[in-house]
């Protein structure tokens, strides 16, 4: 398989077929299909590259501005809500590098370094301290191309979507996008070692299927609630690891424009879902985790292993086989998806396709958690700053 063949509806059995004869379990857990999908990191040659967008841009006549509450409320939230990454972020800062990493979880690391059969096995601390290293500016790198991936994707609803409300808060998305791929590029840059890893093929491939597809609403499901919804919880997690004060402070400001999109995506879909037939929200359900499984497929670190010369294929076999109580990072990932989700019916639409899916990859637990579409305005940090500041 390559990385540009698509996935989505060709790769397992759709409505009609016998799904039920199918093993999704082997499926999405299936090391060769995952290792097999990485990317060599000198395989990144080519300055640009293209992607068809097989849609429509559509005017509305329709100009009544508030006429989808919700969205208008998000529109003007998100006008009061703007910073800029030049002038409220203090680039100054000198960036310690021990302080940026992220304490490894010891459960982790033992399971890593102390069993033979683990790739990881007899690292020393010199050893350990690079991947720690490797794998930052690696998460990094994978945000910086995600943020360019959600840039497009939002330029593209902005085109696609035929209500002004959302056309005009999409319009404010992309430029909050267009200053997340400036704020992670200028940190690379700057503070770490420069942008060494290409986009993970993944996380390519997943971007690539969004955009090329001609349904307005598939661009929302795969930016708006899989892909933001994942980095939400990603920039939270980092946010909450990480001690250095710039990077803690760029996560917090981006963290906050997130859950507006993510909220974007819960508002608008809420409404198109209602009207859609069961096989439509198949559809809608099998994109939905196709996503999943490459986001949870992306976070395996192949260009890291690759350029450290551990063997990719071993370390995702033995990442598969991590024990459920010490998969927290890889879980947690899932924390907005699920109940986001579920607060759009696609989780139990149909015979609960997704709900069962989700059981399949372990991160069901979530479905009950907080949904985003009314957090954005807890997760406004840049409000909360400015107001002190007011005193
Ligand atoms: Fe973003
Ligand atoms: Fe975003």
């Amino acid at each position: 398989m390559t990385a540009t063949e698509p996935l989505s509806s060709d790769s397992f059995p759709s409505e009609g077929a016998a799904s039920s004869d199918y093993d999704f379990r082997a499926y999405a857990n299936d090391p060769d299909r995952i290792a097999d999908f990485s990317r060599s990191n000198e395989e990144m040659t080519s300055l640009i590259s293209t992607v068809e967008d097989n849609a429509d841009a559509i005017y509305t006549w329709r100009y009544d501005k508030g006429e989808r509450a919700a969205l208008d409320r998000l529109y003007e939230k998100a006008k009061t809500s703007q910073w800029n990454g030049q002038t409220d972020l203090d680039w100054s800062t000198d960036v310690d590098l021990d302080k940026v990493l992220a304490p490894a979880d010891p459960a982790e690391v033992a399971y890593f370094a102390e069993n033979p059969a683990s790739p990881l096995h007899k690292l020393n601390e010199d050893e350990w301290h690079d991947v720690a290293i490797e794998s930052m500016n690696w998460s990094l790198c994978q945000f910086l191309h995600g943020e360019q991936g959600a840039l497009l994707c939002t330029a593209k609803i902005v085109e696609t979507v035929p209500w002004i409300d959302a056309k005009y808060y999409a319009a404010t998305q992309v430029v909050d996008e267009a200053r997340h791929v400036e704020v992670f590029a200028q940190y690379l840059d700057q503070k770490l070692d420069g942008i060494k890893y290409p986009v993970n093929t993944h996380l390519e491939a997943l971007l690539d299927d969004i955009l090329e597809d001609s349904r307005w609403d598939m661009t929302y499901l795969g930016m708006q609630i899989m892909v933001e919804g994942l980095a939400l919880a990603a920039f939270g997690f980092m946010h909450m690891t990480t001690e250095e004060p710039l990077l803690k402070k760029l996560l917090r400001y981006v963290m906050s424009d997130e859950a507006r999109h993510v909220a974007f995506g819960v508002l608008s879909l809420q409404e198109v879902y209602q009207e859609l037939t069961a096989a439509e929200l198949r559809d809608r359900q099998e994109f939905a985790f196709e996503a999943a499984l490459r986001m949870r497929d992306r976070f395996m670190r192949q260009e890291v292993w690759e350029r450290m010369g551990v063997p990719v294929k071993d370390m995702v076999k033995y990442s598969l086989e991590m024990p459920d109580e010490l998969r927290v990072f890889q879980k947690l990932l899932f924390s907005k998806i699920v109940p986001n989700c579920k607060k759009l019916g696609l989780l139990d639409a149909g015979d609960g396709w997704l709900r069962d899916r989700f059981t399949d990859i372990g991160v069901i637990e979530f479905e009950d958690w907080v949904d985003t579409g009314e957090e954005y305005a807890d997760l406004d940090e840049v409000a909360k700053d400015r107001e002190m500041a007011e005193g």
